[in-house]
């Protein structure tokens, strides 16, 4: 045989037929098919192939391949639609998955497991979405049982500019592994949206379920999962707006293409006197399609001052040509109009870390003067992620401006663009009824405004709604719906709405639409806020209300009136027996407004009332809430 034209040298293709040539048929044809799956792997890969065969006839046989479940927990909608076009990945490459929702899984099906893909957002101030919390419980409590023959991978849905950043999915991804599961791939972070490597991360996943290589990460800038399935049944499914992370929205606008929308009244609805403004504002939305409960998106545009800012401290040019997400523009317009200029997360601190080169003594001066060197800054910067707690205080109210100054490091524009975070929408519960105003979306907006080293700062979406005008202007909207925060189905079921400031703006819309419907049952608003004078949101709104029967009791609190601070819980709590009476009647609660400390004082109220007017203990009454917000007797839309 002449080997002048294979591959190999004369010596080796020796030894290749001194190993083939006692082999029978049977045996030839299992090594060339075991060759044939063995050349489709990556370069310098020649690991056994774990769960392939080849037969006596050379194809590939698989043994049966564990089954996958892709198990989600999410609460606004993304990790759902990324668990759904996961699914779709998986049978496009001809991955066996089941999809399930954490919301209504059995935990005790996790021993049973044998492959999970976690999907899990973060929500609160690092914690599971309450979706997410039972089988959250269940993995990190005493019963969590061990875990050795499942494999997994957890992707993790968050928002960089959160102090506990994916938080919930990094605590799946170490649980599973302590609880002796097989970690198939390290847990991918995601910041807010889908970008390539999230992406690559899960096509190489089912790659590797499969025993493929992995392929190589996707550079191009703007590639898109919908391209990637172009032309195939998951692609056309997908094509709408597989990469837009806002729950599908009936009409054709959305986050990616949001509705202009004409600013057609902006009044505030504080009274004089009062020190700060919350804007009640009607959009003209024709086209939008929303349901009461529903929150609107809104793509805000940085202020020319700031922008200016960014600019004097980097010394950057304005006309600067720069790429942000694969988009040419001038410097300028990037930092007004796709980055995110008006506050901090603590990762871009070991970004600039990471930007500052090593070698000394170089002298940087910043605008006001002082002069720095290098390794002071990176000394500095350094100092400050070494406690996250200090670092949380020093993020808190400062922007990029005030890092700079700071902490002076020379930029070029692209180090500058590549440090700062896209420019999110901020959201806004709305404030109306799609049946009471046909094509209008109404918002009640708090002003943010506060001062932080010496700079009046305005927070960047309401600054830049209080600047729009009623002269014609418009204001990027989409929506997004939210469909954990619903009128009852039955609209004779009475409701309580608990809420304080802005967290009274989906009551108005749940009212607005009651009052159209026959039927409606019995409506509770218990609001709270600083002022009754100047700060009563809507105050005449529910005054008529109430008259008209819409509104059926109401009770207020306003915390600075008195000697002492009156909340709302305290209010629910003077009223606990009747609070209780509806509760046992079937009322729906809802609870709207900050996060923070609201939502858990008056979860605690609740709690309270369970045990002193139902005779529960307190592990008793956390089961009956915990099982009320199962069965949406309970809603919370807090922020
Ligand atoms: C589902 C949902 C519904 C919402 N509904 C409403 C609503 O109906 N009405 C409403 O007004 N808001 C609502 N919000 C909040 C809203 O989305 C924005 O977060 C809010 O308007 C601030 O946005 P901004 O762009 O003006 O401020 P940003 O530019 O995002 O700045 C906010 C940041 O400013 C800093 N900051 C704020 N105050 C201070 C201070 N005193 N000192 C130092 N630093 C400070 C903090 O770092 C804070 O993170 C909702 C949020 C969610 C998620
Ligand atoms: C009120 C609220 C609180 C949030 N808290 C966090 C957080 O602490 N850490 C984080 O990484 N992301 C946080 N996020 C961002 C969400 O995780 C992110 O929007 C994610 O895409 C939501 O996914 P889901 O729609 O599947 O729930 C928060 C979002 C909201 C609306």
């Amino acid at each position: 045989m002449n080997v002048t034209n294979n591959p190999f040298s004369e010596e080796e293709f020796n030894v290749f037929q001194q190993l083939l040539a006692p082999l029978d048929e049977r045996q030839l044809a299992w090594v060339a098919g075991y060759l044939a799956a063995l050349s489709v792997r990556a370069p310098g890969d020649r690991t056994s192939l774990p769960e392939e065969h080849p037969d006596s006839n050379g194809t590939l046989q698989s043994t049966p391949a564990k089954k996958l479940t892709i198990l989600y927990g999410s609460r606004t909608g993304n990790g759902a639609n990324l668990a759904k076009i996961a699914l779709r990945m998986a049978v496009e490459q001809g991955v066996e998955a089941t999809l399930k929702n954490m919301e209504d899984y059995p935990v005790k099906s996790l021993e049973q497991e044998e492959r999970l893909l976690v999907i899990v957002s973060t929500h609160g101030d690092g914690e599971p979405p309450f979706q997410a919390k039972t089988v959250y419980d269940f993995l990190h409590g005493k019963r969590a049982p061990g875990l050795s023959r499942l494999e997994y991978a957890v992707f993790a849905l968050g928002d960089s500019s959160y102090f506990h950043f994916c938080k919930t999915g990094k605590e799946f991804d170490s649980r599973l592994a302590e609880l002796g599961a097989r970690r198939l791939r390290p847990v991918q972070l995601s910041d807010v949206d889908i970008k390539p490597e999230d992406e690559s991360w899960l096509k190489e996943f089912f790659g590797q379920l499969k025993g493929e290589p992995a392929a190589a990460p996707v550079r191009q800038a703007g590639f898109k999962l919908a391209k990637a399935l172009k032309g195939t049944a998951a692609g056309s499914v997908l094509k709408s707006n597989a990469l837009d992370r806002s729950p599908a929205n009936p009409a054709s606008y959305n986050r990616k293409n949001p509705l202009q929308a004409r600013v057609f009244e902006k009044i505030n609805l504080h009274g004089r006197g009062s020190d700060r403004t919350t804007l009640h504002i009607e959009l003209q939305t024709e086209g939008l399609t929303y349901l009461p409960g529903d929150s609107a998106g809104i793509i805000p545009v940085n202020s020319e001052q700031l922008t200016d800012e960014v600019l004097a401290v980097t010394g950057l040019q304005a006309g600067e040509k720069v790429e942000v997400n694969g988009v040419q523009s001038e410097l300028r317009e990037a930092l007004q109009r796709h980055l995110e200029i008006g506050k901090l997360t603590p990762d871009q601190i070991g970004k600039l870390i990471a930007l500052i080169p090593d070698e000394e003594p170089v002298s940087l001066s910043s605008p006001d003067g002082a002069v720095a060197t290098r390794s002071d800054t990176k000394t500095g910067l350094a100092k400050l992620t070494e406690n996250p707690s200090a670092l949380q205080e020093y993020l808190y109210g400062r922007d990029i401006v005030d890092l700079l100054t700071d902490f002076p490091v020379k930029l070029t524009a692209a180090q500058l663009t590549g440090l700062l975070k896209p420019l999110q929408p901020r959201y806004y519960s709305i404030a109306s009824s799609p049946n009471a105003f046909p094509g209008e979306v109404h918002l009640t907006v708090a002003l943010v405004g506060y001062e932080k080293n010496g700079r009046n700062k305005r927070g960047t979406c309401t600054g830049f709604l209080s600047d729009v005008t009623t002269d014609d202007e418009t204001v990027p909207v989409f929506i997004e719906s939210n469909p954990h925060f619903r009128l009852p189905d039955d609209p004779s079921t009475p409701i309580i709405m608990i809420g304080a400031g802005t967290g009274i703006a989906p009551y108005r819309a749940f009212v607005q639409e009651r009052e159209l419907t026959p039927g409606a049952g019995k409506s509770w608003l218990i609001f709270g806020n600083r002022h009754f004078e100047t700060e009563f949101l809507y105050q005449t709104e529910w005054q008529n209300y109430l008259k008209s029967g819409a509104l059926t009791r109401m009770d207020v609190a306003f915390s600075r009136d008195g000697a002492q601070p009156v909340y709302v819980q305290h209010r629910m709590l003077e009223n606990a027996k009747e609070l209780y009476d509806w509760i046992a009647m079937g009322a729906q609660v809802y609870i709207c407004g900050d996060m923070r400390k609201m939502a858990a004082d008056v979860q605690q109220a609740l709690s309270t009332i369970l045990q002193q007017e139902g005779g529960l203990s307190a592990g008793q009454a956390q089961e009956e809430l915990d099982l009320m917000q199962r069965e949406r007797r309970l809603q919370l839309d807090v922020y």
